[in-house]
C-alpha cells in the first residue's frame, strides 16, 4: 500500500509533465514494440497493475494481444498470453529468453549470484542443473528415496485421523506445506524439518514465508533499478536476515552431515547433501560450502509452497465437486484397496487423479506468470520486436482460462484429460506449462509430480470430509491471493471423517 501511495503522489506530480511530452505511442510504432495500453511518464503501466496482476494482463491483453508491452517503472515489460507465443519465446527462440529479470530482494547475500532460478545460462547455471537432474531428480534417485516420503505420508494421514478423533478442522494448505517442507527436506538431506503443530516448526515456516513475500513483494527497487542500491522500502535487508538464518539452519545440518559422515564408513542413505559434500570434498572450487546453501535455499522455496498451494487447490476443487471427489476416493481403493497404502508406482494406474491434477494444474497454476524471463537480444515475434533486456511474462494463467483454447474453460472438468491424455505438462503442449517450458523448465517435476499425487490421495483416500457447519459447497470461496505463488486468498479448512 505505501508504493501506491507513493506512486499515486509521484503519478499526480509527472501528470503535468506528460501533457508536455511526446505521445508514445508514436515511439512504440516506430520501434515495432508489441502493442500495449498507453504508458505514462516515468510508472509507465504500474498502477493497471493491480492486486490481481495475473489477471489484470490477461484482461488487458484481450484488448492488445498474445504479444502486448508494457513499461513497468524503467523495465520494458512483454506479456506472452496465448500458447502460440509461449511456444515462440520457449521453444523457437528458448535460448535467446533463457535469462532472468532479478528481483532485487533475491539478490541479498548476493544469492544471484550463485542461484540456479536466478543465475543467467552458463556455466555455473548448467553445473547445478546437472546437479539437481543427476542427484536429486533423475528416477533411480527418486525410487531410492521414495520409502522415506512413504514414512512422511503415512505421518499426514496420521495427523488427519489425530484431527478426526478430536473433532478438529484441517487447514489443509498448512497441512500440505509443513508436508512438502518434510517431504522436500527428506529427499535432499533424509531429515524432517518441520513438524505439524510445533513451535519451532512455525518458526521454520515463518522464514520461508518471509522469503517469499519479500520476493513477491512490490518493490520500488524493481520498476526503478537506479534505486536499488538504496533499498528504499528495506525489503533486501529484511530478507537478508531471512537469508541468514536459514543459512544458520543449514550449516546446522551440514555440519551434523560431516559429523555423521566421518564417523560412520558405512553410510546407508546417500542422499542429496552426500552428492553435494562428496562433489564438495572432491574440489571445493566446482561447489563450495556457500554454493551449497544457496542451492538448497534455492530448492525450498522453489519446492514446498508451489506443490502444497497446489494441492489445496485440487482439494478445494474436489471438496466443491464431491462426486468427483468420490471418483478418485473409488479409483485409489480399486488399486490399492481400502486399507493399502497408496505407493508412488501406483500413480500411472490412476488415470481419474492424474485428470484431476492436470485440471488443477490448467486452473490454478500456482506459478501464474512463470519466473520472469529476459530477452537477449532484439529478437522478432509476431512481427513485432522484443527488445534486448526486455523482462518477458508468459500468462500461463491466461492460457489455462482461453475459451478458444479450453471448452468450458472457467469449470473444474477433470474429465477433459481422460479423453484427451496425452495432453500433458510436461513442457511440450504449450496450453498447459504450468512448470514452463525449454531450458528453463522446472528441474523439480520429477519430484513435484509425485509429492502432489500423493499428497492429495493420501487427503482423499481414507477420509472423508465435511465443510465447516452450516457451510454449503457453493460457498467455499475461490478468491485468488497474488504473489510468488498464487495462493487461495481464504484457507481451506474442512473437518476430515473417517471412512
Ligand atoms: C522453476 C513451477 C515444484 C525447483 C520453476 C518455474 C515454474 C515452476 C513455473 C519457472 C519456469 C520458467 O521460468 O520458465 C513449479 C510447480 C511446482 C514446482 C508448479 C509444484 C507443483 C518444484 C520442486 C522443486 C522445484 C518440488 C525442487 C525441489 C525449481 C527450481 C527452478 C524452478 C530450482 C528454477 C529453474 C531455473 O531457473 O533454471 N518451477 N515448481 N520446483 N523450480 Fe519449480
Amino acid at each position: 500500500m505505501d508504493l501506491f501511495i507513493f506512486l499515486l503522489v509521484l503519478f499526480s506530480i509527472l501528470w503535468t509533465v506528460t501533457l508536455i511530452l511526446t505521445s508514445n505511442s508514436k515511439a512504440r510504432k516506430s520501434s515495432k514494440l508489441p502493442p500495449g495500453p498507453y504508458q505514462f511518464p516515468i510508472i509507465g503501466n504500474i498502477l493497471q497493475l493491480g492486486p490481481k496482476t495475473h489477471q489484470s494482463l490477461a484482461q488487458l491483453s484481450k484488448t492488445y494481444g498474445p504479444l502486448m508491452s508494457l513499461k513497468l517503472g524503467s523495465i520494458t515489460t512483454i506479456v506472452v498470453s496465448s500458447p502460440e507465443t509461449a511456444k515462440s519465446v520457449l521453444q523457437t527462440h528458448d535460448l535467446s529468453f533463457s535469462s532472468r529479470t532479478i528481483p532485487s530482494a533475491a539478490l541479498a547475500l548476493n544469492h544471484g549470484g550463485f542461484s540456479v532460478v536466478w543465475l543467467p545460462v552458463g556455466n555455473k547455471w548448467r553445473q547445478l542443473r546437472k546437479i539437481c537432474k543427476e542427484q536429486m531428480f533423475s528416477v533411480s534417485r527418486l525410487d531410492s528415496s521414495q520409502d522415506l516420503r512413504k514414512e512422511k505420508l503415512e505421518k499426514l494421514r496420521d495427523y488427519v485421523r489425530k484431527c478426526c478423533e478430536t473433532g478438529r478442522v484441517v487447514d489443509i494448505g498448512e497441512a500440505a506445506f509443513t508436508m512438502s517442507l518434510n517431504l522436500v527436506s527428506t529427499t535432499l538431506f533424509s531429515k524432517e524439518i518441520a513438524q505439524f503443530g510445533s513451535d519451532s516448526s512455525q518458526e521454520m515456516k515463518d522464514v520461508f514465508w518471509g522469503v517469499m513475500k519479500c520476493i513477491a513483494k512490490p518493490n520500488l527497487a524493481d520498476f526503478f533499478p537506479i534505486l536499488k542500491s538504496v533499498d528504499p522500502q528495506g525489503i533486501m535487508k529484511q530478507n537478508t536476515i531471512y537469508f541468514e538464518k536459514l543459512f544458520k539452519i543449514f550449516d546446522g545440518f551440514i555440519d551434523e552431515k560431516l559429523k555423521f559422515r566421518s564417523t560412520n564408513n558405512e553410510n546407508e542413505v546417500h542422499d542429496l547433501l552426500d552428492a553435494l559434500l562428496d562433489l564438495n570434498q572432491r574440489d571445493e572450487s566446482e561447489l563450495s560450502r556457500i554454493d551449497i546453501k544457496h542451492l538448497l535455499l534455492d530448492l525450498f522455496v522453489a519446492a514446498a509452497d508451489t506443490t502444497s498451494t497446489t494441492v489445496e487447490w485440487a482439494m478445494t476443487e474436489l471438496l466443491r465437486n464431491p462426486r468427483k471427489m468420490s471418483r478418485v476416493k473409488t479409483e485409489i481403493e480399486d488399486i490399492v484397496g481400502q486399507n493399502g497404502q497408496i505407493k508412488e508406482s501406483d500413480i500411472s494406474k490412476l488415470p481419474y487423479l492424474q485428470a484431476v491434477v492436470k485440471e488443477t494444474f490448467r486452473l490454478h497454476p500456482v506459478v501464474p506468470l512463470l519466473v520472469p524471463h529476459k530477452a537477449e537480444d532484439d529478437i522478432e515475434i509476431n512481427g513485432y520486436i522484443v527488445p534486448k533486456n526486455a523482462q518477458v511474462l508468459v500468462n500461463v494463467w491466461a492460457s489455462g482460462r482461453d475459451s478458444n483454447v479450453w471448452p468450458n474453460a472457467d469449470v473444474f472438468m477433470p474429465e477433459r484429460f481422460l479423453s484427451h491424455s496425452e495432453i500433458d505438462f510436461r513442457g511440450k503442449d504449450f496450453e498447459l506449462i504450468p512448470f514452463g517450458a525449454g531450458r528453463r523448465i522446472c528441474p523439480g517435476l520429477p519430484l513435484a509430480y509425485r509429492m502432489v499425487h500423493l499428497m492429495v490421495a493420501t487427503f482423499v483416500h481414507k477420509f472423508g470430509w465435511k465443510l465447516e457447519d452450516g457451510k454449503n459447497l457453493e460457498e467455499i470461496d475461490v478468491t485468488e491471493k497474488f504473489g510468488l505463488t498464487l495462493q487461495k486468498a481464504i484457507p481451506m479448512k474442512a473437518f476430515p471423517i473417517e471412512m
